[in-house]
């Protein structure tokens, strides 16, 4: 793996695709800045990474305060001196029709988490990655490149990052700055169970078939991957490959696919 002493900035560290990626990453020796809002969550990954052989250091953030996004990457270059790789990851998702919606804010709140937050983080970690000839790792989802029912808000909040983040591709390419975007398929982790229902508040329950869906290990070896290779894109699952080209053809076919996904929670 290409991080080893590589300082990588990663949002959303706390559980699920980030707590497996922060493993990954201190496994090949690189030095992780862990953020979330739980620091205690994060003490205890950063325990596990340390213990994989990697430098970790705990930033408690909020990454919908602009603020907050400051200063971890502050913090990051106070601790130590350059940022190689930001990876955002920090997210939330929604799982409730349109139409039953009892408050637009959580469709906001979604926004603010899943892209106002990439943004900020980026903004402030940019002017380090080209001194570093860096990598920006976006995870967005399958949800960003087509529709899924259930998920308008969420979906329109990965679609934007997409939009940000294929445009700031080529502006930085001259830099020497990658910018990679991942497509997740369902991932098992505690998102599905956080994910805001029709009241705004979390499921509390996983529809999925968590035994038929990509780990969250899994996952993050396929980001990582990704990454260390400056890819454009990683997708993760045969149906988001299909996708791309049915679209072009047959975009009911792509509806009908995310449809009966959600139907079926696989
Ligand atoms: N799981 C899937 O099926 C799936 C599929 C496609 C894409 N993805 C994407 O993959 C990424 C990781 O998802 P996951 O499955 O690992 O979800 P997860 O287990 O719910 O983890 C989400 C992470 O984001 C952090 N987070 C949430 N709100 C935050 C905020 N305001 N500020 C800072 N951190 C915040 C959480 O930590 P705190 O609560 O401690 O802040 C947690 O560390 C997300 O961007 C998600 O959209 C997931």
């Amino acid at each position: 793996m290409n991080f080893k002493d590589n300082v990588v900035i990663l949002t959303g560290a706390s559980t699920g695709i980030g707590e497996a990626l922060a493993h990954r990453l201190a496994a090949g020796g690189a030095c992780v800045v862990l953020a979330a809002r739980n620091a205690q969550k994060l003490e205890a990954v950063a325990t596990d990474c340390r213990a994989r052989g990697g430098r970790a250091l705990v930033a408690p953030t909020d990454v919908t305060d602009e603020d907050e996004c400051r200063a971890l990457v502050e913090r990051a270059v106070v601790e130590y001196g350059r940022v190689d790789t930001l990876i955002n990851n920090a997210g939330l998702s929604m799982w409730m029709k349109f139409e039953d919606v009892e408050n637009l804010h959580s469709l906001e709140y979604l926004m603010r988490v899943n892209f106002f937050g990439s943004m900020y983080c980026t903004y402030y970690a940019l002017p380090y990655l080209k001194q570093s000839q860096g990598r920006i790792v976006a995870v967005a989802s399958v949800a960003a490149r087509t529709g899924v029912p259930t998920r308008t808000g969420y979906a329109a909040s990965k679609h934007a990052m997409v939009g940000f983040f294929e445009s700031l591709r080529i502006e930085v390419e001259d830099d020497g700055v990658s910018v990679t975007i991942a497509f997740p398929d369902f991932v098992a982790s505690g998102m599905h169970t956080r994910s805001l229902g029709a009241d705004g508040r979390p499921l509390g329950h996983n529809p999925l078939q968590v035994d038929k869906i990509m780990t969250s290990d899994a996952c993050a070896q396929l980001i990582l991957d990704g990454a260390a290779a400056r890819k454009r894109q990683v997708l993760m699952s045969n149906r988001s490959r299909l996708g791309q080209w049915l679209k072009l053809i047959a975009p009911g076919r792509v509806d009908q696919i995310a449809k009966k996904a959600i139907e079926k929670g696989k």
